[in-house]
């Protein structure tokens, strides 16, 4: 049996889509590996969001290469992302055989069948239909209580900044009917929280002669499988969140208190600059909604900091928002030129890495107090936390997620991974918190 290494970067869509790869491989005979050296298959799921990330790719495909050089026969494949923006440019390298966009994967095994050393396989053909609705995934996550379901596929937002629209197509919503599958067919499995995935979930809509599904009725009906089973989503976009999705949310209790909402910019200007298509006022509206209806609720965002002509004023308004904000956790970026985006093709790259440095750690560092301020109003609640396995500072306490998306870390006493567990804040740093068993 021929064995497939998959390493994955990027988003949790590239970690939803490595799974339906090895389920798609899988079905034809291939084996998977955690070993890089016993694979004859060697493919990168790749990401190209920010230079880094490509960088960090390139960096691995000389790695691949040792190994194509010590053992005849090792297929080097380049998936995702990156195989779509750079296409055949992969292939010059000469030290890639596989070049494979993010819908085609399908075909894999036809292209694995037909390569040799001098003959490389590539498809790059975006779909605006293909959603893999049919394909079970291959779970790769490895405490079997959290799985993703990708629920739409595709961006159809042109954020001035992104890649995304380009390497990963239109947008196309899956089937409801086969998310729900999914969903029991984990819950099945002894998983206890799904979390649906999509670059703009606020916008799934499913349209059939019988019906038409938007993000709130697919939440309750995903809801709807079992009281047991935690029901997470990512991303939401400011612009598209709606009060129907919000009042769903706080009417189901398995639904969890947290929405990752990224905000990219405090400033309107910014924002517009962007293509966001919402403003400071908009946001920081929802944020007020969300709160009013749910005041216990996690929320956290992305930054970018440094996107062109951003002045110090606009990167005041963005420190501003996060004051007044006081998200949980964010992501926070230095603005990163892609090629082909409307960003790249109309406006100068023009704040210098330097100041952009400078105005990110201010982010971070204002984010780091904001985030200790927002766990410290945890201490002395009473939470339920789904127990996702051992804690990795010591194995002899448990870890897992409240419904707010904070960790937390407590003793096991004699509780298992799977159950659910009332806890009681004690302490807490910037990332956790330290619970007692209630
Ligand atoms: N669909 C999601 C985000 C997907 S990309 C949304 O609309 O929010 C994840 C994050 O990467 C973005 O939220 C943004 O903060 C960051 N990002 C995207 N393009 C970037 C770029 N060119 N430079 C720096 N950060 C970027
Ligand atoms: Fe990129 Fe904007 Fe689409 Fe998110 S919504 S993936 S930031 S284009
Ligand atoms: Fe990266 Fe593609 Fe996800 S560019 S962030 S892997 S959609």
């Amino acid at each position: 049996m021929k064995k497939v290494y998959i390493e994955t970067y990027g988003c949790q869509m590239n970690v939803s889509d490595t799974e339906v790869i090895f389920s798609i491989l899988g079905k034809e005979g291939y084996g998977r590996t955690e070993s890089m050296d016993e694979a004859d298959v060697i493919l990168a799921n790749t990401c190209s969001v920010r230079d880094n990330a490509e960088q960090r790719i390139w960096g691995r495909i000389e790695q691949f290469n040792l190994q194509k050089r010590h053992r005849k026969g090792v297929i080097v494949g380049i998936v995702g992302c990156m195989a779509e923006r750079l296409k055949d440019k992969l292939l010059d390298t000469g030290k890639v055989d596989l070049v494979a966009g993010p819908d085609s994967y399908r075909t894999l095994p036809a292209l694995l069948k037909e390569i040799t050393p001098d003959h490389p396989g590539i498809n790059v053909l975006l779909s605006h239909e293909e959603t893999y609705a049919d394909i079970t995934p291959v779970r790769t996550d490895r405490n079997g209580v959290s799985a993703f379901i990708s629920i739409m596929r595709g961006c159809n937002n042109v954020c001035s900044y992104c890649v995304v629209p380009y390497t990963r197509g239109a947008e196309r919503s899956r089937d409801p009917h086969s998310i729900v599958r999914e969903a029991c067919d984990v819950f099945q499995k002894g998983y206890r929280e799904v979390t649906l995935l999509g670059q703009n979930v606020d916008s799934y809509l499913w349209k059939s002669e019988q019906e038409t599904v938007n993000f709130a009725e697919l939440l309750r009906r995903v809801a709807a499988v079992n009281p047991l089973l935690r029901v997470r989503f990512s991303t939401s976009h400011p612009k598209d969140i709606s009060d129907e999705v919000i009042e769903t949310m706080a009417s189901m209790p398995n639904i969890c208190r947290h929405i990752h909402l990224p905000v990219q910019s405090g400033s309107t200007r910014m924002l517009e600059k962007m293509r966001r298509k919402y403003s400071r006022e908009w946001y920081l509206e929802r944020v007020a909604k969300i709160r009013e209806v749910m005041p216990d609720c996690g929320l956290t965002t992305d930054v970018i900091a440094g996107f062109c002509s951003e002045t110090e004023e606009d990167h005041r308004q963005t420190l501003s928002l996060m004051e007044e904000v006081g998200f949980d956790w964010a992501f926070m970026f230095q603005y990163s030129e892609r090629p082909g985006t409307l960003a790249a093709r109309n406006y100068p790259d023009d704040v210098p890495p330097e100041v952009k440095t400078r105005r990110l750690n201010e982010i971070i560092e204002l984010q780091n107090r904001k985030g200790l301020e927002s766990y410290r109003k945890d201490l002395g609640k009473r939470l339920t936390v789904l127990v996702e396995g051992p804690s990795k500072r010591n194995p002899d306490d448990l870890c897992g997620r409240a419904s707010n998306n904070k960790m937390c870390v407590f003793p096991a006493g004699g509780h298992q991974v799977g159950d659910y567990v009332d806890v009681i804040v004690e302490s807490c740093t910037s990332a956790t918190l330290i619970c007692s068993l209630a």
